[in-house]
């Protein structure tokens, strides 16, 4: 979920509604505002569905107000999408106004509590039941602070809390328990968000709130105490990212924009990273060299496309590091019971630097003694906070829920950490060094001419737009980026869609094959990976004989494809570990164009969110 809380002498709705826009991304089952309005009363506006329809109410039905407000845009967890359970939730008296992110896990103990008080609730939202508690609680101690302390401590599970009230206009409090939240600091204005997108077009001054504390804004003043009520210090920093990043420019959509800023995702990645022929990266030299000499062994862990950079780098890092590397889903890491020791590094990749499953997973890795290096996108999220190094892709804003640019940039942070490993441990000589530092920098101008496969990919999407099952075949490398290739078609153009290692087709899923199946496949170099091209040739004509439709993407003048193919898309030449970035390129134009042609919503696909901050 997304979350924003403003105070200070402006256009209240209007700083809401502008942080809500950015932040949508983290959800958008329903939208919601609270505001003190002129009369100094709590007014509330929500609606389910997209921020658009809570807009739409908004000028049938305005709000006026200057002063004070906080705004949701939700992921459902508990209750349904509907009106009622869309956030702010109002205490009974209906003078406080509640926000939540996360899960209430004692709330049916709660709900019972307030029920036997007598108090109502409509919705089923755990944080009703919240609001209608501390909402009691502040017409009790007659304080918003001190009720807020009470009613904080007695909650368990994850959240981030935000709630106002009438009687102290101009304040809101807040807390963070296993859940984001930064405050922006403004002139005569405060800001909170679970993210600095609710603020950063109007102040690049941020502080991140530690886990289990509270902090209390007004327009002239920041306060963060721990949930006893102690003062806890903070320090500000400047975000780095530029408001204008976050904005779509003329594009149809974010991701459309995202795809294309992938040659500066991955040149940016490399800055300051590379020199001579070497890579350094500091954030790992900081760990120093004798640590990093005594790992052995690595697990990367991660969710969804993020899981998927960590497939590809692991080849990298196995090959330059010659450390055994293995590739976990984050949630299923600590279940397993892994044998960690503090020669184990584990490696988290996450765009968000916020998602529940591998942060539990990183915690657990903490708690059992091993080495955590982060690979972020976001600056100061709650995983590169938490782990012992923090080593940031610089893709800059990501808006599309579809990953895109963080993709390429998780994996070229990946290759980094693997050449950087492999230099300390001197497993890996100065020539190949030097050979990786030159296709990092011969890469941004391949990744543009990667990105105007568009136009042949469109042309192909909307002859392919019937299509109801589409599959991706790749070998070594290649294998993650068919996975990758084909969640993306699941995740935007709701088709059934499979990558598999192009061996294992054999072994059972070509039996799929029928007549017109369409199948991408992904064919590695044959001037650098002559045995693997000539098996994925193979496994090209197998398919072929079955009937499948055949559409290659190869590097240009291997014309080896030609016979056996349907359509034959041409990519840059690059090294084998460097395909990866190059290939997925045409994959993710491909969902894009198969989402537009369906009519969907490109950006902002069903039941999904960007940041998903509950196991
Ligand atoms: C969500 C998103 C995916 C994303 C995954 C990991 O499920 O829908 O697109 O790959 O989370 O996100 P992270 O921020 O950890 O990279």
């Amino acid at each position: 979920c997304g979350i924003v809380g403003y105070v200070g002498p402006n256009n209240t709705v209007e700083a809401l509604l502008s942080g809500l826009r950015r932040l949508e991304y983290r959800g958008y089952d329903s939208a919601g505002i609270a505001v003190l309005d002129e009369q100094g009363s709590v007014g509330v506006r929500k609606r389910s569905g997209k921020l658009a329809r809570l807009e739409a109410l908004l000028e049938q039905n305005p709000l006026q107000a200057r002063g004070t407000g906080i705004g949701h845009t939700r992921w459902a967890t508990h209750g349904g999408p509907t009106d009622e359970n869309a956030h702010p939730h109002l205490g009974d008296d209906g003078k406080l106004a509640l926000i939540h992110n996360g899960i209430v896990e004692n709330f049916a103990e709660l709900r019972a509590e307030a029920e036997a008080e007598g108090l109502e609730l409509i919705g089923e939202t755990d944080t009703e039941v919240v609001a209608v508690l501390l909402g009691r609680e502040v017409a009790r101690q007659g304080d918003l602070e001190a009720a807020f302390r009470t009613i904080v401590a007695r909650l368990r599970g994850t959240f981030t809390l935000l709630a106002m009230h009438q009687d102290e206009p101009g304040k809101i409090v807040s807390a963070r328990h296993h859940s984001p939240l930064v405050v922006g600091l403004g002139e005569g204005e405060n800001f909170l968000g679970s993210d600095v997108a609710a603020f950063v077009s109007a102040t690049r001054r941020a502080v991140a709130v530690d886990e289990n504390n509270i902090a209390i804004i007004t327009p002239d003043e920041v306060r963060i105490t721990d949930f006893e009520g102690n003062s806890v210090e903070f320090s500000e920093y400047e975000v780095e990212w530029d408001a204008d990043a976050a904005d779509k420019g003329g594009w149809s959509s974010f991701m459309a924009k995202e795809i294309t800023e992938q040659p500066e995702a991955v040149a940016n990645t490399v800055r300051g990273r590379v020199s001579a022929g070497t890579v350094e990266i500091p954030e790992l030299a900081a760990l120093g060299a004798e640590r990093l000499q005594t790992i052995d062994r690595v697990i990367i862990i991660g969710c969804g496309t993020a899981s998927y950079a960590g497939m590809i780098g692991a080849y990298a890092i196995e090959q330059w590091a010659r450390i055994p590397v293995e590739v976990q889903l984050s949630h299923e890491f600590r279940y397993r019971d892994p044998v960690l020791t503090d020669r184990t590094m584990v490696i988290s990749v996450s765009q968000s630097g916020e998602t529940m499953d591998t942060l539990m997973a990183v915690k657990y890795a903490i708690e059992h003694g091993a080495v955590t290096v982060s690979v972020c996108n976001s600056q100061s999220a709650t995983i590169p906070r938490e782990s012992d190094a923090a080593v940031y892709t610089h893709a800059g804003p990501e808006v599309a829920v579809a990953s895109t640019k963080a993709f390429t940039a998780q994996i070229t942070a990946l290759y980094l950490i693997g050449l950087h490993l492999g230099r300390v441990r001197g497993t890996i000589d100065a020539q190949t060094q030097a050979d990786a530092v030159q296709q990092f920098e011969l890469l941004p101008e391949k990744l543009r001419e990667a990105v105007e496969s568009h136009d042949q990919i469109a042309q192909l999407a909307h002859w392919m737009a019937d299509s109801r099952s589409v599959l991706f075949l790749g070998r070594h490398v290649g294998y993650p980026t068919a996975l990758e290739g084909a969640l993306k078609l699941k995740e935007i153009a709701y088709i059934h869609a499979e990558g598999f290692a192009a061996g294992e087709l054999k072994h059972g899923p070509i039996a799929l094959i029928d007549h017109g199946q369409p199948v991408f496949v992904l064919v590695p170099s044959p001037r650098t990976a002559p045995l693997m091209h000539s098996k994925v040739v193979s496994n090209i004509q197998e398919i072929r004989a079955r009937g499948a439709r055949v559409i290659a993407v190869v590097e240009k003048g291997d014309t080896s494809v030609l016979p056996y193919a349907d359509d034959v898309i041409r990519l840059p030449l690059a090294d084998v570990f460097f395909e990866p970035l190059l290939q997925v390129i045409p994959l993710q134009w491909f969902a894009l164009e198969l989402s537009t042609a369906k009519g969907l919503d490109v950006d902002q696909p069903r039941n999904l969110a960007k940041s998903v901050t509950v196991e």
